[in-house]
């Protein structure tokens, strides 16, 4: 079988790793992959948003199959058009893509289902707006509508600070068209959790849960990032947030997104936050989660490429989805500086029994050598038996992977393994 991964990180070098595992699978391409991916697969030179050039390589290569791993293209509507040239693909169409693709799409279908979520109101214009964040609430969180690279979501912790953001995303337009209308949230707080499911519109079996750690700094300081670490399983997720999330959240999506006509096939990622009145939905993706799918993966037992085709042909109650019983944990290598200024052009050293446990989200390859070439580079994975052992693991590998600037967190887990002892 002939496979293609639109995506290039962290993420999609994780989904390609296990693909490989099928003995079916004859060669993959990542469309645009990296330096580090090409390890795994034949990175071509496409860009992620490019559609025509996608659908055109697909028809051209003869793909079997396909796997849109990133947001954009599938809010874009990619499915779609590889779907009308016969290629089938691991992925939500344009019609349910937009559970992520509009916050406020999301949040008024939450409300029309009664899908646990915090509280909100949405506004279409400026002045509105400004006069609501007078009066409301604080802390408030304001989100742009549309997608916003994963910073559309501005968390206000004084009244200025709210009056600011509708500014900067209203009137200057920090997030272009995404913010023509935004939704102003209730501040919740408690742990996050993130539980990647994978769904063929009407089965749905979540996977191992989560937890990401967005701050660039140790203690969870510093500014946020696009995820500098997660361990699985979630010490948070509780058997009983587990059952109420079942109940109340997840087996209602599915449902609901049946009902709306927008059946959601592929991987739907449920942003929980487990506040005292249960877990309540922060987010939806209507992808797998970076660096969440990179702890993930690897615990997964069961074979991905059956599961993709199940989940595309609307057979997944048929396929096995087992995870093992151990937890991982993902160091995120980035260069010194992340997310604001840095360095990069750095060779990259990764000792050859490791070169399994390297996910590689930012470099590139000059004359053989790998070359770091963003801010986030890499993430090494350990497992163990349990958390601590993972923890422990993932660190000693962070130490072998080199190049110069290499920031890591050193907590990453710790709060997890805290909140374990504490029970
Ligand atoms: P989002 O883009 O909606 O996932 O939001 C990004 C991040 O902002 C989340 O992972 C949370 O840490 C934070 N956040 C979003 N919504 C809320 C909320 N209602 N209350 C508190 N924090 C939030
Ligand atoms: N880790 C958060 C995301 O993938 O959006």
């Amino acid at each position: 079988m002939n496979i293609m991964v639109v995506g290039g990180g962290g993420r999609e070098h994780a989904i390609i790793k296990k693909l490989r595992e099928n003995p079916t699978v004859e060669k993959i391409y990542c469309l645009p992959g990296n330096g580090g991916i090409a390890a795994d697969a034949e990175c071509v030179a496409i860009g992620s948003t490019d559609i025509p050039k996608i659908v055109e390589f697909a028809k051209n290569t003869g793909i079997d199959f396909a796997v849109v791993a990133q947001d954009d293209p599938l809010i874009l509507g990619c499915v779609d058009e590889l779907n009308k040239i016969g290629v089938p693909c691991f992925g939500p169409d344009k019609k349910a893509a937009i559970i992520e693709g509009s916050k406020v799409f999301s949040k008024n279908f939450m409300k029309k289902y009664g899908i646990p979520t915090a509280d909100y109101e949405v506004f279409e214009d400026a002045e509105s707006a400004l006069e609501y964040v007078k009066t409301c609430k604080i802390p408030t969180v304001i989100k742009a509508d549309g997608p916003a690279l994963g910073k559309g979501a501005l968390v206000c912790m004084t009244r200025e600070e709210a009056v600011n953001a509708v500014k900067e995303i209203m009137q200057d337009k920090k997030f272009g068209a995404s913010g023509d209308k935004i939704v102003v949230e209730e501040y919740m707080s408690g742990p996050e959790v993130s539980v990647l499911s994978f769904t063929d519109g009407e089965t749905v079996i979540p996977m191992v849960s989560s937890t990401d750690h967005k701050r660039a700094r140790d203690n969870d300081e510093g500014l946020n990032t696009g995820g500098m670490g997660t361990v699985a399983p979630s010490p948070y997720y509780t058997k009983e947030a587990e059952k109420q999330a079942l109940e109340r959240i997840i087996l209602p999506t599915v449902k609901a997104m049946k009902a709306e006509g927008r059946p959601f096939k592929g991987c739907l990622y449920f942003g929980l936050m487990i506040t005292p009145e249960g877990p309540k939905v922060v987010e939806y993706n209507c992808r797998f989660g970076d660096p969440e799918t990179q702890v993930v993966l690897p615990l997964l037992k069961s074979d991905l490429l059956d599961i993709m085709l199940a989940t595309t042909n609307g057979t997944l109650k048929d396929v096995p989805v087992e995870f093992s019983d151990g937890a991982a944990c993902c160091v995120i290598l980035a260069s010194d500086g992340y997310p604001e200024k840095y360095e990069k052009g750095f060779e990259i050293r990764i000792p050859e029994d490791l070169k399994d446990k390297v996910y590689v989200a930012g470099a590139k390859l000059e004359n053989g050598k790998l070359l770091s070439n963003g801010g986030r580079v890499l993430g090494v994975v350990g497992k163990g038996k349990d958390l601590g052992e993972a923890v422990k693991t993932a660190y000693t590998y962070a130490e072998k992977v080199t190049f110069k600037n290499a920031y890591y967190r050193k907590d990453i887990g710790k709060k997890a393994l805290n909140a374990l002892k504490e029970g």
